[in-house]
């Protein structure tokens, strides 16, 4: 089985370097089957996730070679707009290839993506806005196969904020012959790199980093050369791993302004926080006070370290409510911290937590990403040994995971 052991009780001290995003190399990645040429991607993790979606491109056609963390991708020979299916149902991301085959060659066909452990996550969303720019949809075999013969200005509105939903439809908004704009769009970090891309690659679109953007597409998708952003994500794992163990961290290549809800929540929990730079240096309290959570999209909390700051409010002193609003399941990783020790119940979309005096080490099992890196950090400072199984899942979204806690003290090791 493929587990994560951990002798717990150890705080953590030292430096590291942030990896590239997870969220941003996906779309950043994908978008390059759109151009008909060379498409250079700095900055890319090491990760499952980005992996697949290299096999992808390498299937349907592309060019891909590595150099370290550069990627460079020439898509001027991919003729294929199917996605494989193989590749595809291992990673839901990869619907994110709709609005770049779309964008090229006006029809694409994907596997519509299966949910996951966290929730349903449809794409009904992706699919009504590509329609409002004429896009003719059809689900064929599990397939979505979407077609575009003649486009249409105008206007969608999200019925909600999606991420990949609106990465997906500004991509294709980018390569239209007029103007279209989109309402109540996603501003997470990962949509603003993607806009800014898409205009060097010829666009033209105001309101980028806003809910509201208007965008005038160009004919073709010239070839450029992009830093991808660091992990916002990991950046957060790592600051919690130094609060629930006690410790002080210094991570380097990250960016700080993208951090800002969940650092002034760590800042309530009692941590001092020093940021320069692309700098951030956290040393945590002697006692954790603890804080109510509410997930929201960018720039609220974010949903994807809502079960990381989970597992350091169990040691923290008093009652914290923590509310996910984001997706449906995504409290798998409360029985299995309870099964540690934690004192935690759940009503609806809130997790009651009430601090505790410690935690112990015990086998747990991993659900998804998110999960994985909180039970990790809990083991970290459990005291006695947990080992954490399946954590297949974190290879998905984390870069050297078991490398960069033992550079910080940590008693970890990969087993199996
Ligand atoms: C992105 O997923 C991230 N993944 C997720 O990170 C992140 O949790 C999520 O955004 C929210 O921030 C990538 O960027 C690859 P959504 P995405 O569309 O785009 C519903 C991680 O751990 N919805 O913003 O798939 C949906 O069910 C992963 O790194 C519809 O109903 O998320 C969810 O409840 C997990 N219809 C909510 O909206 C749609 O058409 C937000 O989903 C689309 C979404």
């Amino acid at each position: 089985m493929d587990e994560i052991h951990i002798h717990g009780g150890h705080a953590l001290e030292g430096t590291i370097s942030i990896s590239g995003s997870k969220n941003a190399a996906l779309p950043l990645l994908a978008l390059s089957v759109a151009v008909p040429g060379k498409t250079t991607i700095e900055n890319v993790p090491n990760l499952k996730d980005t992996g697949h979606m290299l096999d992808i491109l390498t299937t349907m056609g592309a060019q891909v070679d590595r150099s370290e963390d550069v990627v460079s991708i020439d898509a001027s020979n991919v003729t294929e707009t199917k996605a494989p299916y193989d590749y595809v149902r291992k990673m839901r991301a990869s619907v994110v290839l709709l609005g770049p085959l779309l964008a090229r060659y006006r029809k694409a066909q994907v596997s519509l993506p299966g949910g996951c452990a966290i929730g349903v996550r449809p794409i009904d969303l992706h699919l009504k806005a590509f329609e409002a720019m004429g896009v003719k949809v059809e689900i064929v075999g599990g397939d979505v196969i979407a077609t575009l013969e003649q486009s249409k200005s105008g206007e969608f509105m999200f019925d909600r904020v999606t991420v990949t939903g609106t990465i997906n439809a500004m991509i294709l908004a980018a390569s239209l012959p007029h103007e279209f704009s989109l309402e109540n769009c996603a501003m997470e970090p990962e949509v603003e790199i993607l806009a800014r891309t898409l205009v060097q690659m010829g666009a033209k679109i105001e309101g980028i980093g806003s809910p509201s953007m208007s965008i005038q597409g160009c004919s073709s998708f010239a070839s450029v050369q992009v830093r991808n952003l660091p992990d916002r994500i990991e950046t957060g794992t790592y600051l919690a791993a130094a609060m629930i163990t006690g410790g002080k961290l210094a991570l380097e290549k990250t960016q700080p302004e993208h951090c800002k809800s969940f650092l002034a929540k760590m800042e309530q929990m009692g941590a001092s926080i020093a940021i320069q730079g692309d700098q951030i240096v956290l040393e945590a309290p002697k006692t954790l006070q603890s804080v109510d959570l509410r997930t929201d999209p960018y720039p609220g909390f974010p949903t994807d370290m809502q079960a990381q700051l989970m597992a350091v409010l169990c040691l923290a002193q008093g009652k914290s409510v923590i509310t996910e609003t984001i997706f449906e399941n995504r409290f798998m990783h409360v029985p299995e911290l309870n099964r540690m020790g934690a004192s935690i119940s759940i009503k609806g979309a809130s997790a009651y937590v009430e601090g505790v005096k410690e935690l112990k080490g015990a086998p747990v099992m991993a659900t998804d990403l998110r999960a994985s890196a909180c039970l990790v950090l809990a083991g970290l400072a459990a005291k006695g040994v947990t080992k954490v199984l399946r954590v297949y899942h974190l290879d998905r979204g984390y870069e050297n995971l078991t490398q960069k806690f033992l550079a910080l003290g940590a008693k970890i090791e990969r087993v199996g």
